[in-house]
């Protein structure tokens, strides 16, 4: 078996010797460049840098900026100073740096020019009362203005930019910063390789939203499907904060020794939010005060997916369900990808799913849901098209009619006069892309009624929308990918202006998207597997170039808002392109993976970071996408997804079938893993509820596990637990009761190597289950027959109930409850309940039950309330068991009182063990949470 190493080869931190040089800002980020370009820009060429992996050769000289002209309170006047010039683009000689705080705690610095272009995101901007606060602070020298922004309770600065690099012209603006500790996390959407970044080397984190698989077989920098300009970073002193970047133009990040980040955008402004914290939880809530916590999904969506590209019709999808079914694996949703459509047009059914409505009603009739893709583009020849144009729905344009591509256009009768940008995706003729930021609500209307003349014919109940980057086939290239492809048409690929000159389609600098594009590929553009940049949307009113990065989020804002009204119901929106906020409105899943490792490995790190960014519904595709899968790592797969809120087994096309029922072993294990997640579903779905109620994560990093070695240079003078486990994850330390999971992720393993932070911990799994397990580093076993190793934190009391093969029928189970007792005895936790989809349009006036637990033990007996803090309408079973670990000494079975009250403890079906010290105590309808608003179970021991 391979050891775990990857925990332990974290702790060895860069030691930045003292006196260094700057990090060096890139004056030549180009892939094509040379001595004499680099000098010619008045930049250095020094290919020498102490060894430092990605050092640029070109770097600009000290210097560049702004000094200050003038202040007048908090705006400040920057004029371009002496120091030397942008190379793209002239520098705006005047711009204007204003600072502002909101809500007391969340300090705002805006970088920019009046006028200029700022995203359409209509953020809540709410804030959380914290007493920690940040200060601006500024200064200059040698004709150069910087500034830091200070935590008042520490004095510590978190920003500094004295490292100089401020560049803002129209098409390119650049920002550096040095940062208080590597320990930095977040930035996307890439393939991250490990949670905290990496400071002892260049890199740069492309980003732009891009049909782009992740490749997670080797560190690979390049952008993927969504944008999340934001990162958390943990202070020497355990002090977290948040920084959020509001922009959304194409744009890219360097992580660089310092630490430092540089950061580039071409486009907008520099509006920078800073989350003071304290605690990294705070931070979530800070951030996502502003820019909005993430919807509720139904209760059903928190159940297993079976999903596949390449069906063959609706019998094949008939025969996977029914054989996960058959296997006993409790399953809640069938997915149907493109093949359900004719011809990959959305609205429409494919002839070889005749009967797939009766199929619904069939799979509705088993509590089971269905949902299916829909992709945003649609053929400019059919009836959907026809109702769009004769609605005045919107599309993509073209900024000018001299700029259509003629040679497409006059094939569509519909689109001839228009300027409507067509394109190529999946279907078999070309296809306009909606407008979802049209302002005249024509385009949302047709999109909504679409939804429901199909969901007339087809009741399905969630929607899966795709290729919203949005993606495109073969733009600008002369032998696209599909005309090798059968079932594909050679449909005319589509040309954006990438001759000569074009100010959006060949902007002077094109970031990381284009200079690395999927490895150094030649001939790319921004345009590249997407629209021309140069195009228009809402009338004109919004340059591609500028809202492109938004087009998943517009998407996911409308087809939500459809589907609430369509079927009344709250259901789940799950989106591919993301950008700050999205999380309102979809959940995510981590795109094209590979049937790989490494790709099970970097979807932990994944999901992590899309709770950082808001989005709590995210997983991957279990068992991989591209790719054959096999036994060992589908077992592994779907064990780790069981823990991830979106749950979903998903195969490309031309791929044999890897559901859980191909192999017995895999069908076994997944039956486990589920059971396991729908018998913890109340907890699960509880902590939806606060993330959705307070702005949380779900699933997290063990904050208290991080672990910092602080090295002044050799010697160890400070050691701290933050950071290391990025392979694990724990459900939520907000309420106290957690889970953590150390997934089984490398292929042979038999055993695996865990870090549990300081605390009290009972194992959840086959390896002692129950019994308390020391902190620390340990080795537990974990063969493909065991759950993998999942713990409970002592302190935690978790809501449970008895597991079915629904998560419907399951809600109809008795509630149980799990306590785990910290040291002194004593166990809280809460359940949240509502009836599972009913929108929520407000939690002050939402239908739900709140409980909260509250557990204590002493040598001569125990205690347990629960106080009814919220009350709902909706009828809930009775709490019928309870389960307690590390229970002391045997209790009289006989003595127990509810509200005052003799219970009769049904004594055949409970039991305490004096070897594994757990009490059981099971007796039918035991406790009905309702009967009163605080309920209180007490007994005592038998007397020694
Ligand atoms: C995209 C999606 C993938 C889907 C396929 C066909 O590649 O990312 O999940 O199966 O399109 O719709």
């Amino acid at each position: 078996m391979k050891p775990n190493l990857q925990y332990f080869s974290l702790l060895f931190l860069l030691c930045v010797e003292p006196g260094i040089a700057g990090p060096r800002i890139d004056c030549l980020p180009e892939p094509s460049g040379n001595q004499t370009v680099c000098e010619s820009r008045g930049c250095i060429w020094n290919p020498v840098d102490n060894d430092i992996d990605g050092a640029p050769w070109c770097y600009f000289k000290d210097g560049v900026g702004y000094n200050l002209a003038s202040q007048i309170g908090s705006t400040y006047i920057l004029r371009k100073n002496n120091g030397p010039r942008n190379p793209w683009g002239a520098d705006f000689e005047n711009i204007q740096l204003r600072t502002s705080t909101i809500g007391g705690s969340v300090l705002n610095v805006k970088i920019g020019v009046d006028g200029r272009y700022e995203p359409p995101v209509d953020f809540p901007r709410e804030t959380i009362s914290t007493s920690e606060t940040l200060s601006f602070t500024t200064a200059s020298s040698d004709d150069l203005f910087w500034f830091s922004v200070i935590r008042n309770s520490t004095n510590r600065k978190i920003f500094d930019t004295s490292l100089g690099g401020l560049i803002f012209s129209d098409q390119f603006l650049q920002l550096s910063t040095y940062l208080p500790s590597e320990n930095m996390y977040g930035w996307g959407e890439n393939a991250h390789q490990s949670l905290k970044h990496n400071f002892s080397r260049y890199l740069t984190w492309g980003m732009l939203a891009r049909d782009q698989p992740p490749n997670s077989g080797n560190l690979d920098t390049m952008n993927l499907y969504g944008v999340h300009p934001f990162y958390m970073c943990l202070e020497p002193d355990g002090n977290a904060h948040g920084v959020f970047i509001f922009n959304s133009n194409p744009q890219e990040v360097t992580t660089a020794p310092g630490p430092s980040l540089i950061y580039r955008t071409i486009g907008g402004n520099l509006d920078i939010y800073f989350f003071p914290g304290p605690t990294p939880a705070l931070v979530t809530q800070q951030y996502l005060a502003f820019i909005g916590k993430p919807f509720l999904p139904s209760y059903w969506a928190l159940g297993y997916q079976l999903s596949r590209y390449g069906y063959s019709g609706l019998d094949e999808m008939k025969q996977r369900v029914g054989a996960v079914r058959d296997a006993g694996i409790p399953l809640d949703i069938a997915v149907a990808d493109i093949d359900y459509m004719n011809r990959y047009k959305d609205f429409s059914t494919n002839d070889n799913w005749a009967g797939f409505e009766d199929y619904v009603k069939q799979m509705h009739g088993w509590n089971m849901k269905m949902i299916p893709i829909f992709d945003p583009a649609v053929e400019a020849d059919y009836l959907p098209f026809q109702r769009a144009m004769s609605m005045g729905a919107k599309f993509i344009e073209w900024d000018d009619y001299s700029q259509v591509q003629q040679d497409i256009q006059k094939l569509y009768p519909m689109a001839k006069d228009t300027k409507i940008m067509l394109g190529v995706v999946w279907p078999d003729h070309h296809v306009g892309f909606p407008d979802f930021l049209d302002s005249t609500g024509k385009t949302q209307a047709w999109w909504r009624d679409e939804l429901e003349l199909y969901h007339s014919k087809l009741t399905f109940d969630g929607i899966w929308i795709d290729m919203n980057e949005p993606a495109n086939f073969g733009t600008n290239e002369l032998h696209p990918w599909y005309f090798d492809d059968n079932d594909h048409p050679n449909d005319a690929p589509l040309f954006c202006p990438t001759n000569g000159s074009n100010q959006w389609d060949l902007p002077l600098f094109q970031t990381h998207a284009v200079y690395y594009y999927g490895g150094n590929q030649n001939n790319a553009y921004l345009s590249s597997k997407t629209l021309c940049l140069t195009g228009v949307q809402n009338n004109g009113s919004y340059r591609f170039y500028d809202v492109k990065n938004l087009y998943g989020l517009t998407e996911a804002i409308q087809t939500q808002a459809a589907l609430m009204d369509v079927t009344g119901k709250r259901g789940a929106v799950v989106s591919r392109s993301t950008f700050p906020s999205a999380g309102r409105y979809a959940g995510h899943w981590l795109g094209d993976n590979t049937a790989r490792w490494e790709d099970l490995r970097t979807s932990v790190i994944g999901a992590q970071e899309f709770n950082l960014f808001g989005i709590p519904y995210v997983g991957s595709d279990v068992c991989g996408f591209l790719g054959q899968s096999n036994e060992e790592l589908c077992l592994r797969w779907q064990q780790m997804g069981a823990f991830h809120s979106f749950f979903r087994n998903h195969n490309t096309l031309g791929e044999p079938a890897q559901d859980p029922a191909v192999w017995p072993s895999v069908a076994s294990a997944t039956k486990t893993a589920n059971l396991f997640r729908y018998q913890y579903l109340p907890y699960l779905f509880s902590l939806h509820f606060q993330a959705s109620q307070n702005g949380l994560t779900v699933v997290h990093f063990p904050k208290t596990s991080f672990c910092f070695l602080q090295y002044k240079c050799g010697v160890i003078v400070e050691r701290r637990y933050y950071d290391t486990l990025m392979l694990q994850f724990l459900r939520c330390e907000e309420i106290p009761s957690s889970i953590l999971v150390a997934p089984v992720l490398y292929q042979g393993a038999v055993t695996t190597n865990l870090y549990l932070p300081n605390d009290v911990w009972y194992s959840l799994f086959d390896y002692k289950y129950g019994s308390q397990i020391d902190a620390g580093y340990i080795i537990v076993p974990s063969p493909t027959t065991y759950r993998i190793p999942v713990f409970v934190r002592g302190g935690s009391a978790v809501p449970r109930q008895t597991p079915t093969t629904t998560t419907t029928m399951s809600r109809h189970n008795p509630f149980e409850l799990l306590v785990a007792p910290c040291q002194m005895g004593r166990a809280v936790g809460v359940l949240y309940w509502d009836d599972g989809q009913k929108i929520v349009d407000s939690f002050d006036t939402h239908d739900f039950h709140q409980f909260n637990f509250n557990y204590n033990s002493t040598s001569s007996g125990a205690q347990l309330t629960i106080s009814r803090t919220r009350k709902g309408t909706v009828v809930l079973p009775t709490m019928d068991i309870i389960e307690i670990f590390n229970y002391p000494s045997p209790p009289n079975f006989r003595s127990f009182t509810l509200n005052g009250s003799t219970v009769n403890i049904n004594v055949q079906s409970s039991t305490y063990s004096g070897i594994t010290k757990t009490l059981y105590i099971s007796t039918k309808n035991l406790i009905d949470l309702t009967s009163s608003d605080v309920i209180s179970l007490v007994w005592s021991n038998v007397l020694k």
